[in-house]
């Protein structure tokens, strides 16, 4: 609740009697931390101000992001998909269902995490985000990114890793190198969609290193 809807509330009670207030100790009723409280108001700008999102049509809404607001760890996608379009959150598909399965695997659940997408209405048909979309919409992921300040970024595929590193090569090119953004290390690896797609032995192996890599990062 922010300071001026607070003192309404409490001139309000006041006017009816109310002299003492209630103080809860339990956790459920600690004040959202600063950071969660600065990407509500980033959600709100982007929502009512994204040159991209708030004229572009065909999709149902937008996806902003997910997860925990100070995470160490940040996932970068693409762009919401089919069933991202429907819920308002990223990677809830079969690619969002391989991400959990990656961030159980090395330790982590999906709320330990943040997750979000370059760019943040779903494109037709899927199609590869444009380069114009991106310069439009993209800014408020690196607001995003300023505000969480991850230790690690991952983009996952070509249009997140190019964004992110301002890079014209693609992921088959950079996935398992550091890069940084802003100071920020960051390890490209291949989309699970991509993963899904090409279940082999290497790929799923070239993806596990890439985790032990962040992980140990992370941990240091
Ligand atoms: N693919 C992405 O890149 N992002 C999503 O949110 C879902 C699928």
């Amino acid at each position: 609740m922010d300071y001026e809807t607070a003192q309404r509330h409490l001139q309000t009670s006041k006017l009816m009697g109310v002299d003492f207030l209630p103080v809860c100790n339990s956790p459920q009723c600690a004040e959202p931390s600063s950071q969660q409280s600065m990407l509500d108001a980033l959600r709100v700008e982007h929502e009512t101000s994204c040159p991209h999102c708030t004229t572009v049509t065909g999709h149902k809404q937008i996806v902003f992001g997910t997860g925990n607001s100070s995470a160490s760890l940040m996932f970068i996608g693409e762009a919401p998909g089919a069933e991202e379009d429907e819920q308002g959150i990223p990677f809830v598909g079969a690619a969002g269902q391989k991400l959990d399965q990656i961030i159980e695997a090395i330790g982590l659940h999906r709320e330990d995490v943040y997750i979000a997408n370059v760019l943040k209405s779903r494109p037709p048909d899927n199609r590869t985000p444009l380069p114009s979309e991106v310069a439009l919409c993209g800014p408020y992921l690196k607001k995003q990114i300023e505000i969480i300040k991850p230790k690690v970024i991952i983009p996952l595929g070509s249009p997140a890793t190019k964004y992110i590193l301002d890079t014209n090569q693609g992921i088959t090119r950079l996935r398992g190198i550091w890069g940084t953004y802003n100071n920020i290390p960051v390890l490209p690896t291949y989309h699970p969609a991509y993963l899904l797609r090409n279940y082999t032995t290497e790929i799923r192996r070239q993806v596990w290193d890439d985790m032990q890599q962040v992980i140990s990062k992370i941990n240091r």
